[in-house]
């Protein structure tokens, strides 16, 4: 990597500007916020060790949710710094905002190696809108600036991109955490020089949403295998019929030239050969959002490749699964990202749970390189508890889809070369 990393940095006695992902999932229990996975929380701790150990003061800034500019304390960050004290062994200091007064006297009170987190900055519109005059005032603190927030690093915000610039221009250094680093190892350099045969499993449910991905792994990939509701708009594309299935005719177009691209790269691209369908019903009953909730009934394995009238497809079928599974065995590289049906539902599990296994098992037995780029795919690897099973697990949702993309991405750009 050409950038400037927290290994390369002297920040002894200095006031260390570090932006981290903490945008973690909260539930409400008995009136309080309960962090329910502090996955981002613990992997910026090797980061936060290395700069404790170099004696920085670090003033850590985040966000959580998207509070729009107002004060919501279901988005406080809060109790995000009890749980880092927690993990971290030693006393975190918060202070209930991220500019001005309070922050400067607190930190101003702070020695080497102590440790403060910084109240959400989305509780300022000038955050998102990376506002130059917000920039200034959170590089108050700042003598050095370190993002390891790679979760966010997509984002052109104050704290991801504007305080790194105003730090530059004072002639401050601006370096990657340890997690960003590894993060740009694994999805970047390894994904570019992939031992072979590389093997790409791409889900979720709109081709739209993946087709930039699928076209630069098309230069790349010995193999492709697609699950998911997007696999229904290829099978659009060949002209079977797809019934209720979930599915885009605006990138029927775009699925129909992947498929021709893939056969002129020579890149072995596979559909789902059967699936698991059922028949959605509406019921009386609400979700959080206020839309009926759908009920999927009489689950059933197809083999047509036309999806029976009236029921929809929602997972991959047996015979799918085995012959996925055959290609990940014989993986030496392994790219997931997203699931290979609706797995939040455990009907509709099995493909997904199944294409997991078949990962684990090709990374532990026969040394295959597995990464995992983010998102559902990791939420559905840490319900089977086979996260600690992979090489590597993204913590980036939006930002890992952009890298893979092959976008450059502003919060990485920010940074000081080498
Ligand atoms: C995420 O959870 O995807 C990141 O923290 C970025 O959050 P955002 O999508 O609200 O910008
Ligand atoms: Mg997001």
């Amino acid at each position: 990597m050409a950038k400037l990393t927290v290994r390369d940095l002297d920040v002894r006695g200095k006031r260390v500007f570090l932006r981290v992902d903490y945008n973690v999932p909260l539930e409400e229990k008995d009136g309080q916020m309960v962090i329910t996975d502090a996955t981002r929380i613990v992997e910026t701790l090797p980061t936060l060790k290395l700069l404790i150990e170099k004696g920085g003061k670090l003033i850590l800034t985040a966000h959580l949710g998207r509070p729009k500019g107002k004060r919501d304390v279901t988005m406080s960050l809060a109790p995000v710094a009890v749980k880092l004290g927690e993990l971290l062994g030693q006393k975190v200091g918060f202070v209930a905002d991220c500019i001005g007064e309070p922050v400067e006297q607190a930190v101003a009170a702070m020695k080497e190696g102590d440790v403060l987190l910084l109240e959400n900055v989305r509780y300022y519109n000038e955050e998102e809108a990376n506002d130059p005059a917000f920039s200034a005032k959170l590089a108050k603190v700042a003598d050095v600036y370190v993002n390891d927030a790679f979760g966010a690093a997509h984002r052109a915000h104050a704290s991801t991109a504007g305080v790194a610039a105003v730090v530059a221009a004072r002639g401050g250094k601006c370096a990657a955490g340890l997690l960003m680093e590894r993060e740009l190892k694994f999805l970047g350099d390894e994904l570019d020089h992939p031992a072979r045969p590389f093997v790409v499993i791409l889900g979720g449910a709109k081709v739209s949403d993946k087709i930039k991905v699928i076209d630069r792994l098309l230069e790349k990939a010995d193999t492709i295998l697609i699950g998911g509701a997007m696999a229904y708009t290829f099978r659009l594309a060949q002209g079977y019929q797809t019934g209720k299935s979930l599915v885009e005719p605006d990138a029927v177009e775009t699925a129909k030239l992947a498929l021709s691209k893939a056969k002129v790269k020579n890149v072995k691209f596979l559909l789902p050969v059967d699936d698991v369908v059922a028949t959605p019903v509406k019921t009386d009953k609400l979700d959080k959002k206020g839309k009926p909730v759908i009920e999927f009934q009489n689950p059933t394995v197809s083999t047509d490749l036309n999806v029976p009238a009236g029921t929809a497809g929602l997972d991959i079928g047996p015979a799918t699964v085995k012959a996925y599974a055959a290609e990940v065995a014989g993986a030496k590289t392994i790219l997931w990202n997203g699931p290979m049906g609706l797995f939040e539902n455990k009907q509709f599990a099995a493909g997904t749970n199944a294409v997991a296994q078949a990962v684990v098992a090709a990374t532990q037995t026969s040394g295959a390189k597995s990464i995992i780029g983010g998102g559902d795919s990791v939420k559905a690897l840490n319900k089977a508890k086979l996260g600690d099973k992979v090489t590597f697990m993204s913590t980036g949702g939006g930002a890992s889809l952009e890298f893979l993309e092959g976008a450059v991405l502003p919060g990485v750009a920010a940074l000081s070369d080498k």
